[in-house]
């Protein structure tokens, strides 16, 4: 990859692959995502979004990944990031089953640290979870991913639908209510997952199905161990508030006690220059963003690339082991009379047949084919709702049979209209394929 020497594999997701590299001329390690480059320049890129991401190149920290620059060759993107040599943090958790208080404190003050530093940029990690966070050849860690969470992660190699959406054990109960959220105190409570797995090496919220682990969050059903001090058992609790109006906020953390303790502030790095821009193949990204966009720049930057991996790919719904099912579910705040109603009318509206049998819709598209006058179903797909709370639903749509193309356009006409979680953030009205969808 040019002044880069591509290396070992770091990682590998449904996203694509994180390489190591080296600089060829410095000898700098770095870290370089790979994604698909189909998957990303899919779409006209949002003003909205835009600006957002560039804000991303103003984050410099000592504890979170740097994004170095962006590139392009005809089929893949490169996100170069700084390489942390010390992997995840949740593989030091597995190996040691748990830290100790007083390695887990630093840990997390290290975290809040680098999190209130993003806040107070107006940028929100939104996926905050151990596999997210890195650690450096000290045993610092380094968040990586920070304003990332639009990347289009969950596309496979081939465009298809191969990865799960992540996990919602870390997810906010607000965000799950999509009640209208404030970005940092959901932040923060993911933050309460992420100390309660280090302190105890259990997820506060754990269940093996997905309705009932909703509740729980919801309700914030959770038990703390009697065995940790009480200082630790105090901020957990008031992080782990499911009321974002009592939960500890960044300065209420900050002023806490048991956070408090050998607590040294982290230094931002001074701002340096600009992000670089896309270089080598910026024809190509020419030829490809004017298909997209006729007022398009010469060149775009790093951020504006990346603002364009943001819209609606259906792939996030898919759950990993449910691909072969054909099932995707996603939540909605309709009830389920009017989940029912809805869907018969937007369905009927793209030539399905609708019929109500124990409490489930069954959706019938039919083809008239030359040798069957009869008409045969080219797609058969039952509906049904389930409760979460009572304001949210999930919606599970499951495929018996036919074309799976025309599956993924129901599922993202059904989920895109109906869907609860939408892109407040973003200002967006399209569901999202963040990690809630993939309920
Ligand atoms: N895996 C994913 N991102 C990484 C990074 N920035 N450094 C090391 N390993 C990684």
């Amino acid at each position: 990859m040019g002044k880069y020497k591509i290396g070992i594999t770091l990682g590998e997701g449904g996203f694509g692959t994180v390489k190591f590299a080296r600089h060829v001329a410095t000898g700098e390690p770095f870290a370089i995502k790979i994604l698909e480059r189909h998957s990303v320049l899919a779409r006209k890129f949002h003003d909205q979004l835009k600006r957002e991401i560039g804000t991303l190149k103003l984050l410099r920290h000592p504890h979170i990944v740097r994004l170095h620059e962006v590139s392009a060759s005809q089929t893949k993107i490169y996100i170069v990031l700084e390489y942390a040599s010390g992997g995840e943090l949740y593989n030091k958790i597995e190996k040691q089953r748990k830290l100790s208080e007083q390695e887990g404190r630093k840990i997390f003050q290290q975290i809040i640290d680098a999190v209130s530093y993003c806040h107070d940029r107006g940028v929100y990690h939104r996926d905050l979870k151990p596999e997210n966070i890195l650690m450096d050849a000290k045993g610092n860690i380094k968040i990586s991913d920070f304003g990332l969470s639009a990347l289009p992660q969950h596309l496979g190699r081939d465009g298809l639908l191969h990865t799960t959406c992540g996990s919602p054990n870390y997810v906010a109960p607000e965000v799950l209510l999509n009640r209208g959220y404030d970005g940092s105190l959901s932040d923060i409570w993911s933050c309460g997952v992420v100390l309660y797995v280090i302190l105890t090496g259990d997820l506060p919220f754990d269940a093996n199905n997905i309705a009932l682990l909703s509740q729980k969050i919801v309700k914030g059903d959770m038990k703390i161990p009697k065995w940790l001090s009480p200082g630790a058992q105090d901020i957990l609790k008031r992080i782990l508030d499911p009321r974002p109006i009592t939960r500890l906020n960044m300065a209420g953390i900050k002023a806490h006690d048991w956070f408090k303790q050998d607590y040294t502030p982290a230094v931002p790095y001074e701002d340096e220059e600009e992000c670089t821009t896309i270089g080598d193949a910026s024809v190509s990204i020419k030829q490809q963003t004017e298909e997209y966009d006729s007022t398009s720049p010469t060149q775009i930057n790093a951020f504006q690339l990346i603002g364009m991996s943001s819209y609606f790919d259906l792939s996030g719904f898919f759950e990993k082991e449910e691909v072969s099912e054909r099932k995707i579910r996603f939540t909605s705040t309709y009830l389920p009379a009017d989940l029912f109603e809805k869907i018969e009318g937007i369905v009927s509206t793209m030539g399905f047949q609708v019929l109500r049998a124990n409490g489930k819709l069954k959706l019938m598209q039919r083809r008239k084919t030359t040798l069957s006058p009869r008409s045969t179903p080219s797609l058969l797909v039952s509906a049904e709702v389930f409760k979460i709370s009572s304001s949210l639903y999930v919606v599970e749509l499951r495929k018996s049979y036919g074309d799976s193309s025309l599956y993924r356009k129901l599922c993202a006409k059904l989920s895109e209209d109906l869907g609860a979680y939408k892109c407040q953030h973003l200002q967006k009205t399209h569901s999202c394929p963040m990690p809630l969808c993939a309920l």
